[in-house]
């Protein structure tokens, strides 16, 4: 491996650090905002349910006592829905006219002047009502069908977008039974069935500024933790590959020893046998050729180079006697010289 390729490849390893832990703590971020998202929500369905119970408990209130009475005014006529009660209308002694409000009444006298005093809407309807302005609207149609079918569901909660923002709008249901049918048509309205219900719409924006500063001090701290995390992946990244180049100069000295060991090897053989001088360096000249046409891969190429290099060291081992001689050999003999092959395998493995 080249030293270009070493550096690159650490350079590829270093990046691949960097992206996970970006990539990790991204996440943690990404995580933390969805359950600071939910936690907004799970605030303004707490804000929601507490705002209509308080209403339901109004309602229970006026419930208990039957009506209260209250002085006739522009804002409070008498109710043309109660015109069966008797005394809907009475007279104190000093002449002072009160009328009946019932419960529904009240709660809807109630969320028309006051429904927006905390930033929450509250509006009570029915899909057929008593009052034509309790009309159910399109979403608490919706509402009011879904919590009839799922009779066991408490509320009904939707976001929903508006010009100023999202809010959180949610429906509690109410159910006929027996006592209502005193004032609600009998015929329109059967016993269990749902009657109607309260909605609130709470704006997130106010829960959406609790937990935004939270979320900068945690994004803070992740922030720094993100930049220290980086700082050390490069210090660390940087010492493994001082060691890696380190091992690699190593590697190298190793390589060139083992090569000048080799031209030294070759240089003896050759010397030894004049016969056959500079015979190693030709072979590795001309297979190094041949393998260059056959296989193009220069690794490949390098490796046959050095075998035919060393394909006669096992002559080390054939005496002077037989190497040199200048007359025929003997069978003997020529086995030795064969010999040469076994010895130089011997050698090298
Ligand atoms: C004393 C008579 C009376 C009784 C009893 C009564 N209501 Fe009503 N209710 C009214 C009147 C009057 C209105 C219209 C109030 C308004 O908006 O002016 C009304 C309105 C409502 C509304 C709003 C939608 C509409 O119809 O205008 C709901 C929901 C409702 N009542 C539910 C109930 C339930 C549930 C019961 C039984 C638990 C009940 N009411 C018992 C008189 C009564």
């Amino acid at each position: 491996m080249e030293k270009k390729t070493v550096v690159l490849s650490y350079r590829r390893s270093l990046f691949i650090a960097l992206a996970v832990w970006t990539f990790l703590v991204s996440m943690a971020a990404l995580l933390y905002w969805n359950d600071q998202t939910r936690q907004i929500v799970s605030l303004a369905k707490n804000t929601a349910k507490t705002a209509l119970n308080k209403d339901f408990a109004t309602r229970s209130w006026t419930i208990l006592h039957g009506g209260v009475y209250v002085p006739i005014d522009t804002i409070t006529p008498p109710s043309p829905y109660l015109s069966h009660v008797p005394e809907r209308d009475i007279q104190t002694p000093l002449g002072q006219q009160l009328t009946l409000m019932n419960s529904s009444y009240v709660l809807r006298q109630m969320m028309e002047n006051y429904g927006t005093l905390y930033g929450e809407k509250t509006r009570i309807s029915a899909l057929k009502p008593l009052n034509p302005s309790n009309k159910a609207t399109a979403w608490e149609e919706k509402a009011l069908r879904y919590l009839g079918a799922n009779p066991k569901k408490t509320d009904f909660y939707e976001l929903e977008q508006k010009k100023s923002g999202t809010y959180l709008r949610m429906m509690i249901p109410m159910f006929t039974d027996k006592s209502c049918l005193k004032c609600h048509n009998p015929s329109e309205n059967k016993i269990g069935e749902i009657r109607g219900g309260i909605d609130i719409s709470v704006p997130l924006a106010a829960f959406a500024k609790m937990t935004r500063e939270t979320l900068i001090h945690t994004y803070g701290w992740l922030g720094l933790i993100w930049f220290l995390g980086l700082g050390a992946i490069i210090a660390a990244s940087k010492i493994i590959r001082n060691k890696a180049f380190q091992l690699y100069a190593k590697e190298i000295e190793k390589i060139k020893n083992y090569q000048s060991m080799l031209s030294l090897v070759i240089e003896l053989i050759d010397k030894r046998d004049s016969y056959t001088a500079g015979h190693s360096q030709r072979v590795a000249y001309y297979s190094e050729i041949i393998a260059r046409a056959m296989y193009h891969d220069e690794s490949i190429v390098k490796k046959i180079k050095e075998a035919a290099i060393l394909h006669d060291v096992g002559k080390i081992a054939i005496p002077d006697s037989i190497l040199l001689k200048p007359g025929i050999l003997t069978p003997i003999e020529k086995d030795l010289i064969y010999y040469h092959l076994t010895a130089g395998y011997d050698l090298l493995s």
